[in-house]
This record gives C-alpha cells, sequence and structure tokens, in this order.
C-alpha cells in the first residue's frame, strides 16, 4: 500500500509516497522552502505544491514540528509562527489539499516510529530514545516498542537554557561550532536525560544522522548504546504515512 507522506520542518516542506510494506519512498522526494514567518497559510501552500507536483490524491500523513493533540489540533510552536497554536491543523490542510484525507503528527514521533519499524530501533524493546538534531531538538520515546507521544525533551533546561537552543544543529550553524564543541554540548544534553530516562539505546537522527563519524566519538560516559538513524531525512515522510494508515 502506498500513502503520501509530508515532513514539515524549520527550513523544508518534504514529500513524496511512501510504500508502507518497504519503508520506503517510491519516487525521489521533492521540497519546498519552509516559508518565513512560517504561517499556517504559508506552510499549507507548500504542502499544497508538494502534493501536487505528485498529482496525488489519495491519503496524506504530515508531520509538524511542535505538539499535536487531539488527533491534529497543534499546541506548540516553537520554531514556526505562533499564530499555529490551537489551530486545527487538519481542516486546514484538507481544506487546502481539496478534501483528501489527511492525519497531522509530531515530527520526532512520526520519525522515531519509521526508524522502530525500518531502521536503528528494529526489534528493541525497552526504553528506546530517539532525538532529532535540526532546527530544534525533537524525540520520541518508546517503551517495548509503543510510543509515549509529545514528549518534547529538547526543551529539557540544560544549565539555564532550553537545550535546543544550545544544542540543535541550528546551535551548531549559528554559532559557528566546531563538531568537537557541538558534540560536548550534545553529550551534556545526552546525559541529562539519561539521568532521567536510563533508555538501553538512543537513535540520533535529523540532517546530523548522516555525519555521525564527525562527532559520535566525542561523546563519550553516556551508558546507552548510541546510533545513527537509518533513514536518515526520509524518517519522518515514512513515519507520516505510517501514521495516516494507522500503522504506528
Ligand atoms: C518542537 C518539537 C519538535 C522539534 C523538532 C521542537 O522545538 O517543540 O515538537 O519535534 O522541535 O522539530
Amino acid at each position: 500500500m502506498q500513502i503520501f507522506g509530508v515532513d514539515i520542518g524549520g527550513s523544508g516542506i518534504k514529500g513524496a509516497p511512501v510504500d508502507l510494506d518497504k519503508g520506503d519512498l517510491t519516487q525521489e522526494r521533492y521540497k519546498v522552502l519552509t516559508p518565513h514567518p512560517a504561517t499556517p497559510d504559508g506552510v499549507a501552500d507548500g504542502v499544497k505544491e508538494v502534493v501536487e507536483h505528485f498529482g496525488w490524491t489519495g491519503p496524506v500523513g504530515l508531520t509538524f514540528p511542535g505538539v499535536v493533540t487531539g488527533g491534529a489540533t497543534i499546541r506548540t510552536a516553537a520554531n514556526v509562527d505562533k499564530s499555529w497554536i490551537d489551530k486545527d491543523a487538519g481542516a486546514l490542510f484538507r481544506d487546502r489539499l481539496g478534501g483528501l484525507p489527511v492525519t497531522v503528527v509530531n515530527d520526532a514521533d512520526a520519525a522515531g516510529v519509521a526508524e522502530m519499524h525500518f531502521g536503528a530501533g528494529q526489534g528493541r524493546k525497552g526504553t528506546v530514545i530517539l532525538l532529532t538534531f535540526g532546527t530544534g531538538i525533537g524525540s520520541a520515546l518508546f517503551v517495548n516498542g509503543i510510543l509515549v507521544p509529545n514528549t518534547e525533551l529538547g526543551h529539557l533546561e540544560l544549565n539555564g537554557h532550553d537545550a535546543e537552543k544550545k544544542a540543535s544543529s541550528k546551535a551548531k550553524e549559528d554559532g559557528e561550532l566546531t563538531w568537537e564543541h557541538w558534540a560536548n554540548r550534545v553529550q551534556k544534553y545526552l546525559a541529562h536525560v539519561e539521568m532521567l530516562f536510563s533508555p538501553e539505546l538512543f537513535i540520533i537522527g535529523g540532517g546530523v544522522s548522516r555525519k555521525a563519524d564527525k562527532f559520535l566519538h566525542f561523546i563519550e560516559d553516556i551508558k546507552a548504546e548510541i546510533v545513527p538513524a537509518q533513514l536518515q531525512n526520509n524518517a519522518g515522510i515514512v513515519g507520516a504515512a505510517m501514521h495516516a494508515a494507522g500503522d504506528d
């Protein structure tokens, strides 16, 4: 079965049809830049462009970079326009896509579900935490393969700061940090998350998962196993489609 997946991020809106049996994209993904400010209308236009690029007319699963409750209502908007808060994103996207059936899920939860089924978390029991390092830090917490949604561990306070402001990959870019300097911050962050949850496995996702060889060796003194995500930047798209199919 195929469902269309769209991953809405702080920098890009990416989408492609997903083969749910393989957990893979069936065509090369298409990306448009996230508008700034990332208002509901602007983002919905971007989503429409991505879906129409493929002439898609079936169900669409979308991710959102904030808390999503009650099916598709947005509750937080750390890295997008604040007018998203309390918006029914399901109704917005459905209208903009001419009535196609849509679902909405937190971006890190989507990536986590995809990694647990098809990637680095396959068959892993116990407590597993996927963290995505991008514009913000997203988290997905699993206990024996079951997701605890909307955990928002990227906003833990670390040395008096919102952790994602110091340890996201945007923080690395904005501060022009070396890999080692940034990895030291990630290390402190992981130690804090480990103190709270004692997971058996950390999966490191987001764009940096492709560059694991540049920083993972700087991370020490963490008892949990640490591995890069395997689906890399497609995890959100695949997870969005899985959510639409009810496979998560
Ligand atoms: C948001 C999370 C999101 C993460 C990654 C954070 O700022 O609060 O909901 O998963 O960024 O996009």
